[in-house]
């Protein structure tokens, strides 16, 4: 059975609760807070409830609830208070200590029953899912150590740093090759198909990030295989079509193997990102021979990289007030980019027209 503590300097209200209670419970009882006090030191953590009066003598509820605070015992215990007609200011100050119910004066058995048996049970619950969740907390917070260590790990190690410097040449041979049709066209046609390229090198935690998410190994041979983009390669064109002439003409090198298309132009994606994506194997030229390298080419428009960079911030951004606002007007803005983008393509047409 378990035990519970009464709490009234009145023994008729000592009596009463017992006689209610001791048919379900151990009833102890204490006539203040002093004895009530040191019976909890002696056994706080084997009281399934205590039922605390406000006013008594030498030391009342609220010394007792705060000694308990400061003492820890809190946690353990729900505490009801057995309450005369208290004001609502008294029973929230109650609240705030900790108290998790009222049992209000004159008992009537089964409330009295009812009450405590709900309190015991919502606490222990409560105490039960605390600490699940703190298992599980401490669970991810081991797992990500041991991905934190694993992956310091394999950064130190040199063949990390040689599959980057292969990922590293991988960009440096897809800018390469951009960058010669770029000046083939300025002389040719006075024009250029793009105005700038970005380039990154995934970063080793986005790179075990991404491995961990998808549930591949934290190994070298795996980043080889499983990552597309960790060569990423942007270019910056000023009109749609310039997008496919240039694309176009990148693919249909004979070195360069397409190993998948995503084009978000055609079909853009539902938060009205536009943009046309190639993952690509490139080659690159080491003292041991050729190699071919994954890499990750994505073509967009001006206003669209534009765009793309407001929207990467909210995606990355936790707790955004009004996100889905938010995401609406920014749907909207790339439905329009995309209308304005091809008014300027449009535009620019006519003025080549009229120029030959
Ligand atoms: P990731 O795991 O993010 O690489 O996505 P994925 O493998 O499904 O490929 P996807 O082609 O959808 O995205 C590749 C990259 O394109 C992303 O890493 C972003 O850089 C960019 N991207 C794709 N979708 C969006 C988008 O909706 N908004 C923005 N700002 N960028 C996007
Ligand atoms: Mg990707």
């Amino acid at each position: 059975m378990k035990r519970i503590l009464v709490v009234d300097d009145a023994e008729i209200n000592r009596d009463l609760l017992c006689s209610i209670l001791s048919a379900d419970y151990l009833v102890d009882t204490a006539g203040d807070g002093l004895e009530a006090m040191a019976k909890l030191k002696e056994g706080y953590k084997d009281t399934a409830a205590l039922l605390l009066d406000l006013c008594m003598p030498r030391m009342d509820g609220f010394a007792v609830l705060t000694q308990m605070g400061q003492m820890g015992f809190l946690p353990h215990i729900p505490v009801l208070i057995i309450s005369s007609e208290y004001a609502v200011e008294v029973e929230n100050r109650c609240f705030e200590l900790g108290v998790s119910d009222f049992i209000h004066k004159p008992f009537e058995s089964s409330i009295v029953r009812n009450r405590v048996k709900n309190a015991i049970e919502l606490f222990s619950c409560k105490n039960q899912l605390e600490q699940t969740v703190r298992q599980q907390a401490e669970a991810i917070e081991q797992q990500s150590r041991i991905i934190r260590m694993q992956e310091a790990q394999l950064r130190e190690e040199k063949p990390f740093a040689y599959l980057m410097m292969e990922f590293r040449s991988a960009i440096a041979e897809v800018e390469t090759k951009l960058q010669v049709l770029n000046t083939e066209f300025s002389l040719k046609y006075n024009r250029n198909p793009f105005e700038s390229i970005k380039s990154r090198l995934k970063s080793p935690e986005s790179i075990f990030e991404k491995l961990e998410r998808r549930g591949y190994p934290l190994t070298v041979e795996s980043i080889r295989e499983h990552l597309t983009d960790v060569a990423g390669i942007r270019v910056i064109c000023s009109f749609p079509d310039d997008i496919y002439r240039l694309a176009g003409l990148f693919v249909r090198q004979d070195d360069i193997i397409l190993l998948r298309k995503k084009d978000y132009i055609e079909s853009p994606k539902d938060n009205g990102y536009r943009s046309l994506h190639l993952i690509i194997n490139v080659p690159i030229f080491l003292s041991g021979g050729k190699k071919y390298m994954k890499a990750e080419v994505q073509f967009r428009t001006i206003a669209m990289d534009f765009w793309a960079s407001l929207e990467h911030k909210l995606k990355y951004k936790k707790h955004v007030a009004n996100a889905d606002e938010i995401a609406l007007q920014l749907k909207n803005c790339a439905d329009s980019i995309a209308r304005m983008d091809n008014q300027m393509q449009d535009i620019r047409n006519k003025i080549d027209f009229s120029r030959e």
